[in-house]
C-alpha cells in the first residue's frame, strides 16, 4: 500500500458505510443494523447487513462482506486505490499526489490506461462498423439476424482491412508503444514490427461486470481461418475470471443461468429475450468462473453445441458446477448445432420448451456411459448397470441416492428393488473402493471437528467485538496465539491491541488486507451467528467455546512441538492443566 495507513483511515472513517452503501442498496433499520436485497447474490428477501456500530457490511445468504473499501471494489469493481480516491472526493479530504513513487504510480495506472486505450479502440471499431468502410461487415451481421439494437447494445464494431489501421489511429492519439503493447491489441514481431492484431474482422468488445471493455473478439466474415480471434489475456483481461455477457445477465434476475459456447450464442439467445445466457470465452468453464456464477444463481442450464466438443464440455462443466453448490442441467438441441441456429429456426418460445425439457446432470452423464455398452447384448447390459451403480453410489445422502436409484429405474425400464440390490452389491464389493470412502470419511469427521473449532473462533471474534466488556473477563484465559488458523491468529492480535487500548474498530483491521476475497473472510469472523435465546444459554455456549478454542490450540500446538524443545513442553503441560482444573468455565456478561 502507497497511501500512510493513518491517511486510509481518516477516508473510511468519514464515510459512514451506512450512508455510502444506502446509494446503492435501500436499507432498512432492524435492530442495531441495516437490512437490505444483497447486490452481490440473487434473492427476495433482505439477508445483506449494514452496521453502523462495526461499520462493516455482511451477507448472511452469500458470505459477502468487508468495510467501506470491499463494497466500492465489489460492486464497482474498483481497484483499492480508485476506491480510495472516490471516498476520499466523497469525504472532501484532498490525496497528497507525492505519495506515490513515480513506478508504483506507473503499475497502478497500467490498469486504468488499458481500460483506456480498450475504450478508444472499441469506440473506433464501433464507429467504422457504421461507416462506408464496414458496410460489408454490416451486410454479414444482417444476414446473420443481428437486429441494430442487440449491435448496439453489445457495442459491435469491425476492424478495418489494412492490418495499420488502428495502431495509426491510436498513435494519432498519443499512444505509446509500451502500452500498445501491454493492451494485446497488437501484434509484434521482428521484422515487421507493430501491427494490429485484428483486421478484416467483425469485433465483439468483451466486457466486464461493470461494462468496461477489457478484450475483443474478432470473427471473420465467411469461411476464413482461424474463425475467431480473441485478445489475449493483459493485465486487465484474466479468460478464467470473465463470462462474455455476465454484464448483462447479472442483473436479469433469473432464477437460473443459461451458459453457451461462445458470442454468437450469447448474443442470439439475449436478442430472443434470454438475457441471463453467457459464455467463457476460448477457454473451458474453471472453477473461478463457476465461483463467479455462484455469486448470481444456484442452477446453470449447459446449453453447448449439441456436437461432440459440446457434450465433452458439459461432462467437464458438470462437476466444476456441482463442487461450486450450482446444479445443472443439460439443454438438448437436436437437430439444430447450437443455440443461434436453434432459435432462428425455432424461435424463443421453443428453446423455452427445452430450456423447461432439460435433462439432469446426472441422467446426461448416464446416457452418455450408455453409449460405451452396447445395450442390446446381455452381458454389454450388466456391465452397464453395474457402472451405472458405481455411480450412484456416489451420491453420499440416502434419500437423494434412493430417488436416483428410482430415476435410473424409471429411465432404463427395470426394477426398482433389482438396481437397489446392485448399487448396495457395488457398495460391498472391492476393498480398495470401500478403503477410499472409509478415509473419505475420516477427513470428513475431521472436517467437521475443524469446522467446529473455527465455528467458535469465528463467535469469539465476533461476541468481543460486540459485548462490551467481555474482553477485560476473557483476556486471563486467552490470547490470540490460541487461534489455530494463521488468518484467525493475526486478525486476533490485531483486535486485542484494539481492545486493550479500548478502541474497537474492525472495519479499520480490514483495511490491512488488499484483496477482497480476504476482506470477505475477515468481514465473516466479524458476523458470525447462533440463535441463543436467552442470556444464560449465551453464557454457556461462551464458556464452551473458550474451552473448545483452548483445546484446540493444546492439540495444535502440541502437533508442532519440537521434541527437543523442553521449555515448550513444560508450558503445554502446564496449560493442560490449567484447561483441566478451570472446568465448566461460566463467564458472566452482566
Ligand atoms: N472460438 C474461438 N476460436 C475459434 C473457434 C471458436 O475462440 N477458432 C470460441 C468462440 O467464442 C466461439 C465459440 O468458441 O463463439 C464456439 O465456437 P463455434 O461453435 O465454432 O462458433 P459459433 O459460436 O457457432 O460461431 P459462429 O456462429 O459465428 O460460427
Ligand atoms: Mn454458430
Amino acid at each position: 500500500m502507497y497511501y500512510p495507513e493513518e491517511l486510509i483511515e481518516e477516508i473510511r472513517a468519514r464515510n459512514d458505510i451506512v450512508s455510502v452503501i444506502s446509494e446503492y442498496v435501500k436499507l432498512q433499520r432492524r435492530g442495531s443494523s441495516y437490512f437490505g436485497l444483497c447486490p452481490f447474490h440473487n434473492e427476495k428477501s433482505p439477508s445483506f447487513s449494514v452496521s453502523p456500530d462495526k461499520q462493516m457490511y455482511y451477507c448472511f445468504g452469500c458470505g459477502a462482506g468487508g468495510n467501506v473499501f470491499t463494497f466500492l471494489q465489489e460492486y464497482e469493481n474498483y481497484s483499492f486505490p480508485e476506491a480510495l480516491k472516490y471516498l476520499a472526493d466523497r469525504a472532501g479530504v484532498e490525496l497528497p499526489k507525492e505519495e506515490l513513487s513515480q513506478e508504483a504510480r506507473r503499475q497502478q495506472d497500467l490498469k486504468t490506461q488499458i481500460l483506456n486505450v480498450n475504450k478508444m479502440a472499441a469506440k473506433y471499431f464501433y464507429y467504422q462498423l457504421r461507416s462506408e468502410n464496414g458496410k460489408q461487415a454490416m451486410e454479414y451481421l444482417k444476414k446473420r439476424e443481428l437486429s441494430p439494437e442487440t449491435m448496439k447494445s453489445f457495442g459491435l464494431g469491425y476492424a478495418n482491412k489494412y492490418s495499420n489501421d488502428l495502431y495509426l489511429y491510436l498513435k494519432k492519439q498519443g499512444i505509446s508503444d509500451e502500452l500498445l503493447k501491454e493492451s494485446g491489441l497488437m501484434n509484434v514481431d521482428e521484422k515487421r514490427g507493430m501491427y494490429d492484431k485484428f483486421w478484416n474482422r467483425v469485433i465483439f468488445p468483451i466486457m466486464d461486470v461493470n461494462n468496461r471493455v477489457i478484450g475483443f473478439g474478432g470473427r471473420v466474415m465467411g469461411d476464413g481461418k482461424p474463425k475467431y480471434l480473441n485478445s489475449p489475456e493483459t493485465k486487465v483481461f484474466d479468460k478464467s475470471r470473465n463470462l462474455y455477457g455476465l454484464n448483462v445477465a447479472r442483473t436479469s434476475r433469473k432464477k437460473q443461468f443459461l451458459l453457451c459456447e461462445g458470442y454468437m450464442d450469447v448474443i442470439s439467445l439475449h436478442q430472443a429475450g434470454f438475457k441471463n445466457a453467457v459464455a467463457s470465452l476460448g477457454t473451458a468453464l474453471t472453477t473461478q468462473h463457476a465461483g463467479l456464477l455462484k455469486r448470481y444463481t444456484n442452477e446453470v442450464i449447459l446449453t453447448y453445441d449439441s456436437d461432440e466438443a459440446g457434450v465433452r464440455a458439459a461432462l467437464r462443466a458438470i462437476p466444476i458446477l456441482k463442487a461450486a453448490g450450482i446444479s445443472a442441467r443439460v439443454l438438448h438441441m437436436d437437430p439444430y448445432k447450437d443455440p443461434d441456429e436453434f432459435i432462428k429456426a425455432l424461435g424463443a418460445e421453443a428453446f423455452q420448451e427445452r430450456i423447461d425439457q432439460a435433462q439432469n446432470s446426472f441422467l446426461f452423464e448416464l446416457s452418455i456411459l450408455e453409449n460405451q455398452y452396447n445395450l442390446k447384448d446381455p452381458e454389454g447390459k450388466t456391465a452397464f448397470f453395474e457402472k451405472a451403480a458405481e455411480k450412484l453410489l456416489e451420491f453420499d445422502q440416502e434419500l437423494e441416492r434412493e430417488n436416483y436409484i428410482q430415476a435410473v429405474a424409471e429411465k432404463y425400464r427395470i426394477s426398482f428393488d433389482s438396481l437397489r440390490r446392485m448399487v448396495n452389491r457395488q457398495a460391498m464389493k472391492g476393498v480398495v473402493k470401500k478403503e477410499r470412502e472409509k478415509d473419505r470419511e475420516v477427513q470428513k469427521r475431521q472436517q467437521t471437528r475443524e469446522d467446529g473449532g473455527r465455528t467458535c473462533q469465528k463467535l469469539l471474534l465476533t461476541w468481543l467485538i460486540e459485548k462490551k466488556g467481555l474482553y477485560d473477563r476473557l483476556k486471563a484465559y486467552l490470547a490470540p496465539s490460541d487461534f489455530t488458523d494463521p488468518l484467525y491468529r493475526e486478525v486476533a492480535e490485531k483486535l486485542f491491541e484494539q481492545l486493550k487500548a479500548g478502541e474497537v474498530n474492525p472495519a479499520r483491521i480490514l483495511s490491512a488486507y488488499e484483496d477482497t476475497e480476504r476482506q470477505r473472510e475477515v468481514a465473516a469472523l466479524f458476523n458470525a451467528h447462533v440463535e441463543l435465546d436467552n442470556k444464560h444459554e449465551m453464557e454457556k455456549a461462551l464458556g464452551e467455546a473458550v474451552r473448545r478454542i483452548l483445546e484446540d490450540s493444546i492439540a495444535f500446538r502440541t502437533q508442532m512441538l519440537d521434541p527437543l524443545d523442553m521449555k515448550g513442553l513444560q508450558a503445554l503441560i502446564a496449560d493442560k492443566r490449567r484447561l483441566e482444573a478451570m472446568g465448566n468455565l461460566q463467564i458472566s456478561l452482566d
